[in-house]
């Protein structure tokens, strides 16, 4: 289980989570939670829930949560992840694998430092991460509904889903990977639903968490290509005055 989902930016609800729980205890499953996502819910009403506030798991020994830093800290280089597992077992297999795949004692300390500092991220870090997130959400959604375009988005992680499925007259996959290409020949790179499994062709992942001024040229293209302009200029300059603030990734 994802939670918050990539691609499609899904919350479960701690009803959910606990009915996927009793299933997988009555059928003898082990679950993964990956809450990657975890810090990066920045709309307040999304109401997410990590699997650990639960009263209590059913099926504790067969319940493994993942986390790391680097989406909710845009940190993906530092290689930094957590594994929460009561099982025994599991903790001393995944043990041995570090023994060759360990951080360095280096990161491990700065690691420890960063997280020890609650007030920083709690009060400083994670409203301001919030507040970019959702300018730059806003501003992508206020961009997508300008076009006529659908799209789901739940006010957590770092993409839009969207639909672009009007776009493609036989509603193949062919066509999905055609169209990517031309927002690719036009210098945007979006991830297509296939990648993602989707059965139904036409869905796109958007990623948003970007600086304002790529973002209003990544619109710019999205809608050139769209409109079955030809190439799009690569001059940012009409973005520049966009940029308010330092939007992260
Ligand atoms: C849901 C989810 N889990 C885990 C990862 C892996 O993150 P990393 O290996 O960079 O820590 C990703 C990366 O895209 C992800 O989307």
């Amino acid at each position: 289980l994802i939670n918050p989902q990539n691609p499609l930016g899904d919350i479960y609800s701690p009803g959910e989570l606990r009915d996927y729980l009793e299933f997988a205890k009555r059928h003898k499953l082990h679950v993964m939670v990956d809450e990657v996502y975890m810090l990066s819910v920045f709309e307040k009403s999304a109401g997410y829930h990590s699997v650990l506030s639960l009263e209590g798991l059913p099926d504790p020994q067969r319940t493994h949560v993942m986390w790391a830093t680097s989406k909710d800290f845009g940190m993906s280089g530092l290689r930094f992840g957590t594994l929460y597992t009561e099982n025994r077992d599991v903790a001393t297999a995944v043990a041995s694998l570090c023994r060759y795949h360990s951080l360095s004692g280096l990161v491990q300390y700065q690691m420890a430092q960063l997280l020890r500092d609650r007030d920083w991220i709690n009060h400083v870090y994670l409203p301001e991460n919030h507040a970019r997130l959702k300018a730059a959400h806003t501003y992508v959604s206020g961009e997508l509904r300008a076009l006529g375009i659908p799209f789901l988005s739940r006010g957590a992680g770092f993409f839009i889903w969207v639909d672009l499925r009007k776009y493609l007259p036989e509603a193949t996959f062919k066509e999905e990977m055609l169209l990517w290409r031309r927002f690719l020949d036009n210098k945007v790179l979006l991830s297509c639903g296939k990648a993602f499994q989707c059965k139904e062709p036409g869905w796109f992942r958007l990623v948003f968490s970007d600086k304002a001024h790529r973002l209003c040229l990544g619109m710019q293209r999205v809608r050139q290509v769209l409109e079955a302009k030809s190439q799009v200029p690569d001059d940012p300059a009409s973005c520049q005055s966009q940029e308010s603030g330092n939007q992260r990734r």
